[in-house]
C-alpha cells in the first residue's frame, strides 16, 4: 500500500528552512520562514510571555480537558484584539480557539466546504504559499486575483477586474496586515474601496490576519479588517499569535464567524466545534492560557511589539540605504515602504537560487525574504549580494 505514494514535492518554506540548517557554511543567513529575531540572532520569548509562564508554573492548574472551543477568555481576548473595543461588531461574532492561524483558516474552509461545496475561494497572486493547499485540502476551488503592480503598488484596478469574475458566496482571501510575501498593504481608501465591492457583490471576505502589530500597530493593522467586517453581512477572520506574541510553537490562533446580527450566528459554535472534534477534538491550552496573561499585561506587551516593529523597520530601511549606496538596482528600493517582515524582490528562481548558493543567503524560490531574520552586522553582505545576483 505503502508503495503507491507518490514522492512529493518539499514545502516551499520548510524545505528550504531544513537545507539552511543543513548547510555548513558559518556566513550562511536565514530570511526564509516568518519569524521574528534579534540582533543576536534569536526569537526572543517576550516579556509578558515570561511572566505569564511564570505565573502559569506557580498555580499549577490541572491539565484536564478544556473546551471544544478552547479557552473562552482567549476567545474574548482574541475577539477585542482584532475586532476591536466595539460590543456590536463583537455581538455578531463567534470565536473558537484553533490549533494556529492555519488551523484557523481550515476549519473555515471546512465549514465552507460543509455548507457549500462549490465556493471558490480567491487568494491574491502572489500569495501565501500555504494558502492554496489548505482550501484545496478543505475540498474548495481555489482562484487567484492580482495584487501587485509593477513596482511597488498594489494593482486595485486589477483586483477587482479579477474579483468581477466572482460568484455571490464566494471567498475573497485578504490579508488583514503586512501582506505575505509582497509587504503591499491597501491604504485606508482601498480597504473601503475593497468592503464596497464585496458588499455589492456578495462576496465573503475571509481576513487572515497573522502579523498584527507588525505593520503600523495593533490596533492600525487591524482597521482596515474592521471596515471590511462592518460593511458585509458575513465575514470570516483567522488570527494568529505566533508572532505578535512570539509563540509560533505553541500553535495559537482563533477562527471567527461574523453574520449579520447576534442572532444570527446561534449554530456557529456548534457547526465549529463537531468540525474540530472530529479532527483534533480541542485545542492546546498552554498557549491560550499565555495568551490571556498577556492581553491583562498589554501595556508590556505592546512597548515590546513596538520595539520589534521599529526594529524591522529599521532594519528595511538600513538595507534599501545600503543598496542604495552600492548603485544596486533602483528597483530594490521598494522594499524600503513594505509592511511587516516580507519583501518580494524582483529577483528570478535562478537569481535566488544563485543568492543560496554563491553567498549562503537563503530566501524563498519566488523571492521573499523575512527581514525581520536580520542582524544589522550582515546588511552589507546582504547588499552586496543582491547586487551581485540581480546583475548575473
Ligand atoms: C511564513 O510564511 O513564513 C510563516 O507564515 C510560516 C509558515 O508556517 O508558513
Amino acid at each position: 500500500m505503502l508503495d503507491a505514494l507518490a514522492a512529493l514535492p518539499e514545502d516551499p518554506i520548510w524545505g528550504l528552512t531544513s537545507a539552511f540548517r543543513a548547510d555548513p557554511r558559518a556566513h550562511k543567513i536565514d530570511m526564509v520562514i516568518g519569524v521574528y529575531r534579534d540582533d543576536k540572532g534569536a526569537t526572543p520569548n517576550m516579556k509578558a510571555v515570561r511572566m505569564a509562564e511564570l505565573a502559569l508554573a506557580q498555580d499549577s492548574a490541572p491539565k484536564t480537558y478544556r473546551a471544544l472551543a478552547g479557552n473562552a477568555v482567549f476567545n474574548a481576548g482574541m475577539a477585542r484584539l482584532v475586532l476591536g473595543d466595539a460590543p456590536a461588531r463583537i455581538a455578531r461574532s463567534h470565536v473558537i480557539q484553533t490549533v494556529g492561524g492555519t488551523g484557523a483558516l481550515r476549519v473555515l474552509g471546512d465549514m465552507l466546504a460543509s455548507l457549500r461545496p462549490d465556493t471558490t475561494v480567491w487568494s491574491t497572486d502572489p500569495g501565501y504559499v500555504n494558502h492554496r493547499p489548505i482550501f484545496e485540502g478543505a475540498g474548495l476551488k481555489p482562484q487567484l486575483y492580482r495584487w501587485q503592480a509593477k513596482g511597488d503598488a498594489l494593482d486595485l484596478d486589477g483586483v477587482l477586474a479579477d474579483l468581477a469574475a466572482a460568484k455571490p458566496g464566494d471567498v475573497v482571501l485578504l490579508h488583514g496586515c503586512c501582506h505575505n510575501p509582497t509587504g503591499i498593504d491597501p491604504d485606508a481608501d482601498m480597504w473601503h474601496a475593497l468592503a464596497r465591492f464585496c458588499a455589492a457583490r456578495g462576496l465573503i471576505p475571509l481576513i487572515d490576519i497573522a502579523y498584527q502589530g507588525f505593520g503600523r500597530g495593533l490596533d492600525a493593522d487591524a482597521a482596515g479588517l474592521r471596515v471590511m467586517v462592518d460593511a458585509v453581512p458575513v465575514a470570516m477572520v483567522a488570527a494568529s499569535g505566533s508572532k505578535n506574541m512570539g509563540l509560533y510553537c505553541e500553535r495559537i490562533g482563533a477562527a471567527m464567524v461574523l453574520g449579520p446580527d447576534a442572532a444570527s450566528i446561534a449554530h456557529v459554535g456548534r457547526h465549529l466545534e463537531t468540525l474540530t472534534r472530529a479532527n483534533y477534538s480541542m485545542p492546546p491550552e498552554h498557549g491560550a492560557a499565555v495568551a490571556c496573561h498577556v492581553f491583562d499585561t498589554r501595556t508590556i506587551w505592546e512597548e515590546e511589539l513596538n520595539s520589534m516593529r521599529a526594529r524591522v523597520q529599521s532594519l528595511r530601511q538600513q538595507l534599501a540605504d545600503a543598496l542604495a549606496a552600492i548603485d544596486a538596482a533602483p528597483a530594490f528600493q521598494a522594499l524600503r515602504h513594505h509592511q511587516g517582515m516580507f519583501s518580494l524582490l524582483p529577483l528570478a528562481p535562478d537569481q535566488m537560487e544563485s543568492l543560496r548558493r554563491d553567498h549562503a543567503i537563503y530566501g524563498t524560490a519566488t523571492g521573499r525574504i523575512n527581514i525581520a531574520g536580520l542582524r544589522s552586522t550582515q546588511i552589507e553582505q546582504v547588499a552586496a549580494a543582491l547586487r551581485d545576483v540581480s546583475q548575473a
